[in-house]
């Protein structure tokens, strides 16, 4: 498990093993993600990073967005490490 911080909304919700990230946010409430395939492949759900390690799981990033690790797909990418900060 590790902690998703919507900085800009001022929650902080907690993300489980076989949860997604778009799913535990939709459930916390308190903050809107737009999706659509929620499958890793359309890329409505990028979402910007402002800290920690995306584990990038999706099919939308190149090689060189992946490693910048400014953006993921909430909708199947993780986190590496204990804490995302995200720009929501
Ligand atoms: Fe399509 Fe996340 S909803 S990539």
């Amino acid at each position: 498990a590790f902690d998703v911080e919507c900085r800009a909304s001022g929650i902080t919700v907690r993300v489980p093993p076989g949860v997604s990230v778009l799913d535990a946010l939709e459930e916390a409430g308190g903050v809107i993600v737009n999706s659509s395939c929620r499958d890793g492949v359309c890329g409505t759900c990028e979402t910007g990073v402002l800290a920690g390690d995306p584990d990038h799981r999706d099919t939308v990033l190149d090689d060189a967005e992946r490693a910048a690790g400014e953006v993921m797909m909430v909708c199947v990418s993780r986190s590496i490490g204990p804490r995302l900060v995200l720009d929501i």
